[in-house]
């Protein structure tokens, strides 16, 4: 993704005179990624984007890491990490590497009080408790459960939530996150046999302009440090913009499974990708249909990768004591695969009800200190019959 989009008030011309009712000009910005070579928006400000009045505190958030070679298989009990008031002290880091860090996140307030920007990273919110509004300067997403929220590095956001009960698993990337480039065609449509198509996109629809001066505070993230901005300008004061560079979001209840007669490889749950990790989305389907099957998956050596499952919803049929917020890990070098007695249990079976999200990451991920705190320190030993 995404295609090209327009909100608001812009010029005919790009980079030509656009003024306001009072005569003086808009301020056009360029919002551009990979130099000026990736994915980019114009948009038009009341005020200069540019008006830093004072930097105020700077503290590192960096994830603690509890175990830095790690070939254990791992279960994390998601909905362990306890609420917090404010969104971005609910972010507790769990998995990371140089390439991206697994999130997990219950805030209970909305973000009003302060702005927030990752320079970082993309960020892919999927909420899997809470319902409310991410609003951002190049427009508003409304949310509820099983949505991805994607948010390219450097959109200017706040959320509202409709209730204290929220629960996000978030993914910081920081490589571009993308739609799999195998599901579009060279003008960038998707094909057919994708899963899921531009129509499932929603993309920001309504724009917010504040004509406002004062002290308005952004926290930026920089190189995992967290940098208290204060602008002169209110963040969201747009009237207009167009371009390929914006947030958007994607229901997890929009992917259409592929099945087949026999057991189909992970690849066809993919949702997104990166240079350096992919994400699949597992959504209730049909199982196998091959008189012989075994819907089960077979046991598997991802010998380069770790795999991340987040476990949504349903009834996981090839985990034993899986629950809704637990997280797998099975890190690289290992094989893993169904628990005892669940490839008999999944033949004759005509279909799942499991809801998941996967992270495959083509790096080793480190545990951090916060995950050990919710972690099932046996966990890898639960393939034994014994277990
Ligand atoms: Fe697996």
């Amino acid at each position: 993704m995404p295609r090209y989009h327009k909100l608001g008030d812009i010029p005919h011309k790009r980079h030509t005179q656009f003024r306001k009712p009072d005569g003086t000009l808009y301020s056009e910005q360029l919002f551009g990624t990979i130099g000026f070579d990736g994915m980019y928006s114009n948009s038009y400000h009341v005020h200069r984007p540019t008006m830093v009045k004072d930097i105020k505190k700077q503290y590192s958030v960096a994830p603690k890491i509890a175990l830095e070679n790690n070939i254990k298989s791992y279960r994390f009990r998601g909905f362990q990490v306890a609420p917090v008031d404010d969104y971005l002290e609910s972010r507790k880091a769990v998995l990371t590497n140089s390439d991206c860090t697994i999130i997990l996140s219950a805030p209970r307030h909305s973000l009003k009080d302060y702005f927030y920007k990752n320079t970082d990273a993309d960020e892919l919110l999927f909420v899997h408790k809470g319902t409310g509004k991410l609003r951002t300067h190049l427009g508003n997403l409304d949310f509820k459960y099983g949505d991805y929220l994607l948010i390219p590095r450097g959109m200017i956001y706040q959320i509202d939530f409709d209730t204290e009960d929220n629960r996000l698993f978030i993914v910081e990337s920081r490589s571009p996150i993308y739609t799999p480039k195998r599901y579009r065609n060279w003008f960038g449509q998707h094909l057919e046999h994708s899963p899921f198509c531009e129509r499932d996109i929603r993309v920001p629809y309504e724009l917010e302009t504040h004509d406002e001066l004062g002290d308005f505070v952004i926290k930026v993230k920089k190189k995992d440090e967290i940098i208290e901005m204060v602008y002169a300008s209110h963040p969201f004061d747009v009237v207009g913009y167009d371009g390929y560079n914006y947030p958007y979001a994607f229901s997890i209840h929009d992917f259409e499974p592929i099945t087949g007669r026999i057991h189909q490889p992970p690849p066809v749950h993919q949702t997104f990708e990166t240079d350096t990790f992919v994400i699949c989305s597992f959504c209730p389907r049909l199982y196998d249909y091959h008189p012989q099957s075994i819907p089960a998956p077979y046991n598997h050596s991802n010998i380069d990768s770790d795999e991340v499952l987040y476990y949504v919803d349903g009834d996981f049929m090839s985990r034993n004591d899986i629950d809704a917020g637990h997280i797998s890990l099975h890190p690289a070098g290992i094989p893993h695969g169904p628990h005892p007695g669940a490839a008999e249990r999944s033949i004759g079976q005509k279909g799942s009800d499991e809801l998941a999200v996967m992270v495959d990451t083509f790096k080793p991920l480190m545990v951090t200190e916060e995950a050990m705190k919710i972690a099932d320190e046996d966990y890898y030993k639960s393939w034994l019959e014994d277990h």
